[in-house]
């Protein structure tokens, strides 16, 4: 089976920039992205290709390669499903805001509404590519939608997990560690895992090509998102330690590091993760254990999300302790509101909790991050329902340089490791503030010495 016709269902950072390097990459597959969003697909086909909604490095330059020649963003859901061979489904996800598994499960609404649409509209055999990441045996669900609504035409599920991260999405997807593809081990399925795994050998070598069956390729995802979170929480905790112990939590990073057993990557301490997915998907996975009574093995899962809300409320605690224990209506700077550099992504990013905290003991907070607005950082806090919007606005003010950012400020505060932080003219920002400036490092991606050397009172994590 020879793949021409693609749809993806979801214009957001997984659909678009995946879809943006299949259709760059396959030049011989038309590409249609589609979404209900009709400003998010607006912003997807400006002309000016810096626009588009999802900041990353390197993605406008695709997006212009391949947009009008075989790659379309779309609002006409229905067509392109109609006109697709596959379908890819790489909704949001959520965790649930209601009902039973609140504040746990994954929100599996958006993607029953795909099977719906995928089964009212669909007149030919179709294959539906989960790239959502979703609780292990979903595909079963989508399959009984699919099967029971549809017009009797055939369906083939595949588990396709994205395993992109933000910032380098670019990067990740031309060189993958790897692909993951799980079907149905039934003729009909093999045809399908084998028409997906041609479309993503155009450019990622066959050994790099997993398959599996459906639901370990399911688990598998949630397992790679929790296995990596846990690493984060694992060098936060000993950063704790190491400022109780006088021990530097980088060395110790780097030492531990060094042993090829665990490898040096995702071993920085920070103020927290952030992002859509860790939390999310570490308590999907906490309640899908619970769900078959393996309490001990939700337990032990769900204290990575303990340490990180630990680690982000012993910043922001050691911030008031500092500030000889009271930052009302002290001007707090802070840089970055990113949840890592190189995105404009905010979705539960450390900043937001951080600043909550800081609003609580009356503190005044200047913003600064390169590419998130200051409308962006007002919702994210209203969302919270901390407080009111009004009073939202009159604590929290952003600026567009980071100079006039931290004029006056009693203290800084890195929440986002941005590079451009690293080219600052320290002693200028130093001369700008009330004295003693403090700087709290929630990345450690400064040079304490200098600082130091300079009269600032720094503080990283873990040392
Ligand atoms: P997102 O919120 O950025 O995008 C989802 C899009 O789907 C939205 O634009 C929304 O309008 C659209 N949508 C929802 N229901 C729809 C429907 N019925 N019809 C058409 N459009 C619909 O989400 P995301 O960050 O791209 O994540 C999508 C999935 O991928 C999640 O399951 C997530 O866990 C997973 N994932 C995300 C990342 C990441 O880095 N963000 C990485 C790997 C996997
Ligand atoms: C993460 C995974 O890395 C991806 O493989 C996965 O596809 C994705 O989640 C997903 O399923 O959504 P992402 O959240 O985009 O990607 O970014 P990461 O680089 O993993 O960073 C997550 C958070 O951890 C950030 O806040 C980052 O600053 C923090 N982090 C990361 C640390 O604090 N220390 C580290 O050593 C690494």
């Amino acid at each position: 089976m020879k793949i021409t016709k693609i749809c993806c269902i979801g214009a957001g950072y997984v659909g678009g920039p995946t879809m943006a390097v299949i259709a760059q990459k396959c030049p011989h597959i038309q590409v249609t992205v589609v979404d209900l969003n009709e400003q998010r697909i607006k912003d997807w086909n400006d002309p000016d290709t810096n626009n588009i909604p999802i900041y990353e490095p390197g993605l406008s330059e695709i997006v212009a390669e391949a947009r009008g020649r075989n790659l379309f963003f779309s609002t006409e859901v229905e067509k392109a499903i109609d006109e697709a061979q596959v379908i890819f489904i790489s909704v949001n996800t959520p965790t649930k805001t209601y009902g039973k598994g609140k504040g746990m499960a994954a929100d599996l609404k958006y993607i029953e509404l795909c099977a719906r649409q995928i089964a009212k509209v669909a007149k030919q055999n179709k294959i539906v590519v989960e790239k959502s990441t979703l609780p292990v045996r979903t595909a079963e669900a989508i399959k009984s939608i699919l099967d029971n609504t549809g017009n009797g035409v055939q369906f083939q599920i595949l588990s396709n997990p994205e395993f992109l991260a933000e910032g380098t999405a670019v990067t990740d997807l031309l060189n993958p560690d790897r692909i993951l593809i799980g079907g149905d081990t039934t003729p009909e399925g093999e045809v399908a895992i084998n028409a997906l795994v041609d479309v993503y050998a155009n450019w990622v070598s066959k050994d790099k090509i997993l398959t599996t069956n459906v639901w370990s390729s399911e688990l598998s995802k949630l397992t790679a998102n929790a296995f990596l979170a846990q690493r984060i929480s694992s060098i936060n905790a000993m950063s704790e330690l190491c400022e109780k112990t006088g021990a530097d939590v980088n060395e110790v990073a780097r030492a531990i590091g060094m042993d090829s057993r665990i490898g040096p990557k995702f071993l920085k301490a920070s103020v927290g993760f952030g992002g859509s997915c860790f939390q999310k998907d570490i308590l999907n996975l906490v309640y899908i254990a619970k769900s078959y009574g393996l309490n001990e093995v939700a337990d032990y899962w769900e204290q990575v999300i303990i340490m990180n809300d630990h680690q982000k409320k012993r910043f922001s605690n050691k911030i008031v302790q500092t500030l000889y224990n009271t930052v009302a209506d002290k001007k707090i700077t802070f840089l970055g509101w990113a949840f890592k550099k190189d995105t404009n992504d905010t979705r539960e990013s450390a900043a937001i909790y951080v600043a909550d905290d800081l609003i609580n003991e009356q503190a005044s907070i200047a913003v600064y991050d390169p590419k998130v607005s200051g409308n962006k950082i007002q919702s994210d806090l209203n969302y919270l329902e901390t407080r009111s919007v009004e009073e939202n606005k009159a604590r929290v003010v952003t600026f567009d340089n980071a100079y006039e950012a931290c004029k006056d400020a009693h203290a800084i505060a890195v929440l986002t490791e941005w590079d451009e932080f690293t080219t600052y003219d320290w002693q200028r920002i130093y001369d700008s503030m009330h004295k003693p400036a403090f700087l709290f490092d929630g990345r450690n991606i400064l040079n304490a010495k200098e600082l130091e050397s300079i009269g600032f009172i720094y503080n990283g994590i873990g040392s």
